[in-house]
C-alpha cells in the first residue's frame, strides 16, 4: 500500500471538484488591491472572506511601523526566543497585550495555531480532564491530541451539557480544563460565556477562551467576549491570534497566573520554533494601538454585518444562529456550495467555502467574513449578486423572507 493511498477517496473528491472547473483550495490573487479588494483570475474581485475585520492589512501607520522594524532589527529572528533571544518588539508586544487585557503576563507565539496547540495540551496532562465544544477549532482538536489529558466533548454552546460531563465525573482526582472560543469561526455564533463561567465556577474548573475572531470585534475597549459578558477576571488564559483584526500573523496567551512565566520553559510550540519577524511584532503593536483608539471601526463592523446578514436574511438564505463577524450561510451539499462558490467567483466576489470534515455538523457553507472598511455598496452587490446565483440554482425562491434574527446585535 503506497503512503498515501488512505487519502484516495478525498482524492477522487477533489479531483471531481477540478472536473467542475473550481478549485477553491489554490486560488492565486494576483494582485492585493487593498483590504476589500484583489485582482483574481485577471478580475477585479470583492473580498469578503479574509477575516480581516478592521482592514487593517493595508493601514499606513502598520505598514510603517513593519518597515521601520525590518531597518532596525532585520526581516527575521532566525531562531526561537529560548535560543536566540528577545528581540526588544516581541518584549514590548507581550508588555503592551498584557496592558491592554490588564493581565499580568502575556507569551507571545509564531501563529494563533502554535498559541491554542502549545498553551492547551502544556497545560494538562495525565489524570487531568480537558473539556472541549464539540465545534472547536482544528488547533484546539490538535492540542488534545497532544496531551494525555482525557479529551471529553460537550455539545456546541451548551452550559447544561457542560454541566452533565463535570457532574459525570465526580470527585475523581485530576484538574479540569474547559476550552471555549468567543466567536465560532464557521457560523460566527458567540458562545454562552457568562453561563459557561458559572458551570465552571461550580466545579473548580480552569477556563481558556480562544478570542481569535472576538478581538477588536466584541468589549467596549475590543478585547473580545469576555469583555463583552463582563468575565474577564474569571477567566484564567486568553488565547487569541494577530491573523485577523490584527492584520498580521501570530498569536498570544494572557492570564494573571502567578506561575505563568515557567511556560515559556515547557511549551514546546513556543520553544522549538523561530519566533516572529519583528517586523510583524512592530505591525501588531501598532495596530492594537487603533483597536484602542478607533472604537468606530468596530461600530461600521457591525453596520455591515447588519446589512449583510439581513440582507441575506430576507432573501431566504438559512444563516448561522445570530450576528457576527462570520456570516454562514448554509447549503444542502459540498458539491452545490462548492457551485455556488465558484458562480460567485465568476461574477467577481470571494467568499470561503467551507465543507466537511472542516464544518461542524457536516454542513455545507459559503462562509463571508465582514470588514469594517467594506462599503454598503460592495455588501449590497454582494447581496443582489447572490440572490441572482441563488434563484437559479434553486436554493431560495423568489418570494423575499422576514426573518426574525434571534440574539441580533
Ligand atoms: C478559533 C481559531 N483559533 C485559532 C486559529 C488559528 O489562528 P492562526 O491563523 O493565527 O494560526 C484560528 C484560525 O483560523 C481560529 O479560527
Amino acid at each position: 500500500m503506497g503512503l498515501l493511498d488512505r487519502h484516495a477517496e478525498l482524492l477522487g473528491e477533489y479531483r471531481g471538484v477540478q472536473t467542475e472547473g473550481a478549485d477553491p483550495f489554490h486560488i492565486r490573487m494576483d494582485r492585493i488591491l487593498s483590504p476589500t479588494e484583489a485582482i483574481i483570475n485577471g478580475r477585479r474581485t470583492l473580498m469578503v472572506g479574509t477575516n480581516n475585520y478592521f482592514g487593517l492589512t493595508f493601514d499606513p501607520t502598520c505598514m510603517d511601523a513593519a518597515i521601520d522594524a525590518i531597518r532596525s532589527e532585520g526581516t527575521g529572528t532566525t531562531g526561537s526566543r529560548i535560543a536566540n533571544g528577545s528581540y526588544s518588539q516581541h518584549v514590548l508586544l507581550e508588555k503592551e497585550l498584557a496592558e491592554f487585557y490588564d493581565k499580568k503576563h502575556c507569551m507571545v507565539f509564531t501563529t494563533g495555531y502554535q498559541a491554542n496547540l502549545g498553551i492547551i495540551s502544556t497545560l494538562v496532562s495525565q489524570g487531568d480532564y480537558l473539556l472541549i465544544d464539540a465545534d472547536s477549532h482544528a488547533s484546539i482538536y490538535d492540542a488534545c491530541k497532544l496531551t494525555q489529558a482525557e479529551m471529553i466533548r460537550f455539545k456546541h454552546n451548551d452550559p447544561s451539557s457542560l454541566d452533565a460531563r463535570l457532574r459525570r465525573l465526580g470527585d475523581k482526582p485530576g484538574n479540569r480544563l474547559v476550552v471555549l472560543e468567543g466567536v465560532y469561526s464557521m457560523l460566527g455564533d458567540s458562545a454562552p460565556l457568562k453561563e459557561f463561567v458559572a458551570v465552571c465556577k461550580k466545579y473548580g474548573a480552569y477556563i481558556v477562551v480562544d478570542e481569535a475572531h472576538s478581538l477588536g470585534a466584541l468589549g467596549a475597549n475590543g478585547r473580545g467576549l469576555c469583555e463583552e459578558v463582563g468575565v474577564l477576571d474569571d477567566v484564567h488564559f486568553i488565547v487569541g491570534t494577530f491573523s485577523k483584526t490584527l492584520g498580521a500573523v501570530g498569536g498570544y496567551c494572557v492570564s494573571n497566573d502567578p506561575d505563568f512565566e515557567i511556560l515559556r520553559l515547557v511549551t514546546r510550540s513556543y520553544m522549538f520554533t523561530a519566533s516572529l519577524p519583528p517586523s510583524i511584532a512592530a505591525s501588531v503593536r501598532q495596530a492594537l494601538r487603533i483597536v484602542r483608539a478607533r472604537p468606530e471601526l468596530r461600530q461600521q463592523l457591525w453596520n455591515n454585518v447588519a446589512t449583510l446578514y439581513d440582507g441575506l436574511a430576507e432573501r431566504g438564505f438559512i444563516l448561522g444562529p445570530e450576528h457576527g463577524p462570520v456570516v454562514g450561510v448554509h447549503l444542502s451539499d459540498r458539491l452545490l456550495a462548492i457551485r455556488f462558490w465558484r458562480a460567485l467567483l465568476d461574477a467577481g466576489i470571494y467568499v470561503n467555502v467551507a465543507v466537511p470534515p472542516a464544518t461542524p455538523n457536516g454542513v455545507s457553507l459559503l462562509r463571508c467574513s465582514i470588514c469594517a472598511v467594506h462599503t454598503k455598496q460592495q455588501l449590497e452587490r454582494m447581496i443582489e449578486v447572490m440572490t441572482g446565483i441563488g434563484l437559479q440554482m434553486g436554493v431560495i425562491s423568489g418570494a423575499p423572507k422576514l426573518r426574525v434574527v434571534a440574539g441580533a446585535r
